[in-house]
C-alpha cells in the first residue's frame, strides 16, 4: 500500500527539516488524518481488484466473472489442468530477490473475493522464478490457503509470511483472518510458513505512536500480537511460528517491536523525492537509522525486513509522474534495480521487494503512481526490465 508510505517519505522530510517549515507538519498531520480514511478501506485489504480477463480495463463494471475461464478452461477448485510443478521457466529469470511482495489478484472481499486457486498457481509458478519467500497482506477471501496449496501444487521453494491486517473499529475483521490462518496451517502444516504478521500499516494515522493515540494504536496490535501468539502456542506445531509487525519505517512503536520478533517496514525513497539514481543510498541508509539500529537496541532484538521498496513505472495522472527527483518510469525503476538488489543481498539487508504485479484496483481507487508498482504488468508479462545479474542468498 504505497500510498500510505507517502507519510513515510514526508515525516522524513519532516525530521530532516524539523524547526524548518513549520507549516509543513500541519500539512503532514493533515495529510495523516486524511490518509486515516484510506488505510481504513485500503489496509483492510491484502489485496486487489480483480480484472482477469479484460486486457482493455473498457468494458466498465460488469463482471468478467473472473474464476471463470481465465487461464484454462478448468477453473474453480479442483480443476488440474496438467501438472502445475511441471511448468516453463521463463529464461529472463532468475532468484535475484530476497523476498517479494504479494497480494493474489481478487483477494479482496469489497470486490468479491474473485481470486482463485488457478490464478494463484500461475503467480507462484512466476515468483518462484524471481525469489523463495513472499510476503502477504492479509488472510481474506482464502488466499493464505490458496497459496499454500499453490505452493504444494508447483513443489516449488517458497516460505511465506502470511498476515492479518488489523482495523480499529472492526475486532472481527481480526478474529476472521486469524482462524483463517489457523485453518490453513491445520491443512497445510507449518512447512512453508515463515511468520505470521499482525497489522499492516496500522499506526500510519497517528503523529507520535508512543504517545497519545499512537498508545492507544498500540495497545490495540499488542492485543492481538498477544492473541496470534496464543493461537500459534495452542496448536502445538512442530516448529516455532514467529509473530510480528509490518508499519511504514517511521511508525513502529517501541512496545509493538518489544512484543515481536521480526518488523517488516516500508521504506519508499519515491514517496521522499529521491532521485532514482539516490533511490538505493536513501533506502539503506533510513533503513539502517529509523528500523536496524533501534530495533537492535531494544531487548528482544526484533529482525527488521524491508517490507515494501521499489520504484513506480508510470502515474495515471501527469500531476504525479515524477516525484521531484525522476520520473515514473521502467528506465527509473531499472536503475533502481541495478543499484538496490544485488548491493541489499550483499549487505545481508533482508527486504521484500514492492511488487511483483501492477494492481488495478490501488489505481481505481486511488490514481497516480499507485497501481504501478509491478516488476510484471497485471496481464502477467514482465516489464521492459532486466532482471540484476545475481541470486540472493
Ligand atoms: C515531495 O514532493 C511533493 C510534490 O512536490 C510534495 O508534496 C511532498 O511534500 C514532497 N515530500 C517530501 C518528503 O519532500
Ligand atoms: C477440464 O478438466 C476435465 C476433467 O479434469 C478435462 O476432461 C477437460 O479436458 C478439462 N478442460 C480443459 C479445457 O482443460
Ligand atoms: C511436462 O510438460 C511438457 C509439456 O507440456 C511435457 O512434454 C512433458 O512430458 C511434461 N513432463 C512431465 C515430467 O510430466
Ligand atoms: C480454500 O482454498 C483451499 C485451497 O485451494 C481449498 O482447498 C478450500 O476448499 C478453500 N476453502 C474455501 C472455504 O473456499
Ligand atoms: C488512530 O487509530 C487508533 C487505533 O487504530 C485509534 O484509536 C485512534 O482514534 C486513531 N486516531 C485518529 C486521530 O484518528
Amino acid at each position: 500500500m504505497s500510498k500510505y508510505q507517502t507519510i513515510d517519505g514526508m515525516s522524513y522530510a519532516l525530521e530532516q527539516e524539523k524547526g524548518r517549515k513549520k507549516r509543513s507538519k500541519w500539512i503532514i498531520i493533515g495529510c495523516v488524518v486524511g490518509l486515516l480514511v484510506l488505510a481504513a478501506i485500503g489496509t483492510a485489504v491484502g489485496v486487489v481488484v480483480s480484472k482477469n480477463n479484460s486486457k482493455s480495463s473498457s468494458s466498465s463494471s460488469s463482471s468478467s466473472n473472473s474464476g471463470k475461464g481465465s487461464n484454462s478452461g478448468n477453473s474453480t477448485t479442483g480443476g488440474k489442468p496438467g501438472d502445475p510443478s511441471n511448468f516453463t521457466k521463463d529464461p529472463a529469470l532468475h532468484q535475484a530477490f530476497y523476498g517479494m511482495a504479494y497480494t493474489p489478484e481478487g483477494a479482496l472481499i469489497e470486490f468479491g473475493c474473485t481470486n482463485t486457486l488457478e490464478n494463484t498457481i500461475r503467480d507462484i509458478q512466476l515468483i518462484s522464478q524471481l525469489t523463495k519467500r513472499i510476503r502477504l497482506y492479509g488472510a481474506d477471501c482464502n488466499q493464505t490457503a490458496q497459496v499454500l496449496e499453490a505452493i504444494v501444487q508447483t513443489d516449488v521453494d517458497m516460505e511465506v509470511f502470511v498476515g492479518i491486517y488489523v482495523v480499529a473499529d472492526d475486532h472481527d475483521a481480526y478474529l476472521r483472518q486469524r482462524d483463517l490462518i489457523t485453518g490453513a496451517i491445520e491443512t497445510y502444516g507449518t512447512k512453508h510458513i515463515a511468520g505470521v504478521t499482525v497489522g499492516n500499516e496500522f499506526m500510519l494515522n497517528v503523529t507520535d505512536v508512543n504517545s497519545g493515540v499512537g498508545l492507544e494504536g498500540a495497545a490495540i496490535l499488542l492485543a492481538d500480537i498477544e492473541d496470534t501468539k496464543q493461537m500459534l502456542a495452542g496448536m502445538n506445531l512442530d516448529k516455532h511460528i514467529p509473530v510480528g509487525n509490518s508499519d511504514a519505517g517511521s511508525f513502529f512503536a517501541t512496545s509493538v517491536l518489544e512484543a515481536v520478533e521480526y518488523g517488516l517496514s516500508n521504506v519508499h525513497a519515491w514517496f521522499a523525492n529521491t532521485t532514482a539514481a539516490g533511490a538505493a543510498p536513501w533506502v539503506f541508509d533510513f533503513f539502517q537509522e529509523s528500523n536496524l539500529t533501534p530495533a537492535a537496541a531494544l531487548p528482544n532484538k526484533p529482525a527488521m525486513y524491508i517490507a515494501e521498496t521499489g520504484w513506480p513505472t508510470k502515474s495515471s495522472d501527469a500531476a504525479n509522474a515524477n516525484n521531484g527527483g525522476s520520473d515514473a518510469s521502467e528506465a527509473n525503476l531499472q536503475v533502481f534495480l541495478d543499484t538496490f538488489v544485488c548491493q541489499a543481498n550483499d549487505q545481508g539487508v533482508h527486504y521484500f521487494f514492492f511488487e511483483m504485479f501492477d494492481e488495478e484496483w490501488k489505481d481505481i481507487k486511488f490514481g497516480g503512481v499507485e497501481g504501478w508498482w509491478g516488476l510484471f504488468n497485471k496481464d502477467r508479462t514482465l516489464k521492459n526490465v532486466k532482471i540484476p545479474d545475481c541470486i540472493s542468498p
